[in-house]
């Protein structure tokens, strides 16, 4: 992907890396780097929802926080609209960041316990100049009010409100900030299913109001299909399938994608699987580890040599979906 890229593009990524140095020993050597990011490049679309999905530890939470340069990333480029992020200076990076929003996915640990809800909502908005001191009543009413909660909530503080109503919070702090993107990491996986389903609304109807790009980040496939418009599948540090969510979800291309999918539990009886049958043999190997070849090749049904020795890159295949597979090849469009 190049900075040429779509003018619908909001956000584009390429080839970002990020790595966490090892360190052992009294001096504190390193002896080697768990990579985290390892090469992922795409776009995300202006108003569109761009899901991410993958196991624990394949780096979507590093992905993300890179995104906003929380982890400086080790190599690759980010350009937010026309702006790189990675020339930019503390001071411009810090403004120029305030149109990224992140939403975590524990609302009890992410709001700070010794502030009113008006203040979460509006202090940032106040010290970044965007409202004056007189004027956060208001202000923190309106953003409650846009995320389902009333004006008598403000004087409030986080431990007197329900998983639902913090993530709400969360949301209206976030929003505050008139992001372009938000990147909403795990934000509804410690909710009950009831009350999920209730903020995945809440975050469509935002999208539709204020026309939001979200990167969604999530393991529960059914989430994903519930709210994306295209779906990214990272495995071990990198992007091995982007593609629409019909595509995605009905002609799976990747084998990582067609083992996650094979994964989603079935509530109908002629369709379940027998208990103890494994839809991926192997473990995730380290992150440690440097591959010449392509990362899924350990735990790959249809590994052959070429797998083993040779990085695929990403292709467009017949189907529509960008793929990093060398058996996906004898489909390419
Ligand atoms: N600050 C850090 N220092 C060193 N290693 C880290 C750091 N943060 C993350 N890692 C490592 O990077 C890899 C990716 O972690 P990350 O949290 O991004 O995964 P994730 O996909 O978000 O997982 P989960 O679904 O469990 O949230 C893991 O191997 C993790 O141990
Ligand atoms: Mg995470």
């Amino acid at each position: 992907m190049t900075s040429s890229s779509s003018n619908a593009s909001i956000l584009r990524v390429q080839d970002l890396q990020t790595y966490f140095p090892i360190r052992q020993g009294l001096l504190g050597r390193t002896v080697g780097f768990v990579r985290a990011v390892d090469g992922v490049s795409f776009v995300l679309n202006a108003g569109e929802t761009l899901g991410l999905v993958g196991e624990s530890g394949c780096g979507k939470s590093t992905l993300a926080r890179s995104l906003l340069y929380l982890h400086p990333p080790t190599g690759g480029r980010v350009w937010l609209k026309d702006t790189e992020l990675g020339v930019l200076s503390s001071t411009e990076l810090r403004k120029q960041r305030l149109r990224m929003q992140l939403i975590f996915q524990n609302p009890y640990a992410s709001l700070n316990p010794r502030l009113t809800i008006e203040e979460i909502i509006s202090s940032a908005a106040c010290y970044h100049g965007h409202i004056r001191a007189s004027e956060t009543q208001d202000f923190a009413t309106k953003l409650l009010e846009q995320v389902g909660l009333r004006s008598e909530h403000l004087k409030r503080f986080p431990h007197e409100f329900s998983g639902g109503q913090r993530q709400r919070i969360s949301i209206a702090r976030a929003l505050a900030l008139r992001p372009e993107i938000v990147l909403c990491d795990e934000a509804v996986s410690s909710l009950d299913v009831s009350i999920q389903a209730q903020i995945l609304n809440l975050l469509l109807e935002l999208q539709q109001q204020q026309g939001l790009s979200y990167l969604f980040i999530s393991h529960d496939l059914a989430v994903i299909q519930h709210l994306a418009d295209r779906v990214a599948v990272m495995y071990l540090g990198r992007i091995v399938e982007i593609a629409n969510r019909k595509e995605l979800f009905q002609t799976p291309a990747h084998p990582y994608t067609q083992a996650l999918l094979r994964a989603i539990p079935s509530g109908d009886p002629k369709t379940r699987r027998p208990l103890g049958e494994r839809v991926l043999a192997g473990d995730v190997p380290s992150p440690t580890k440097q591959h010449t070849g392509c990362v899924f090749a350990e735990r790959c049904p249809q590994v052959t040599s070429e797998c083993r020795q040779q990085r695929p890159e990403f292709r467009q295949i017949r189907t529509g979906q960008l793929v990093a597979c060398h058996h996906a090849r004898m489909d390419s469009a």
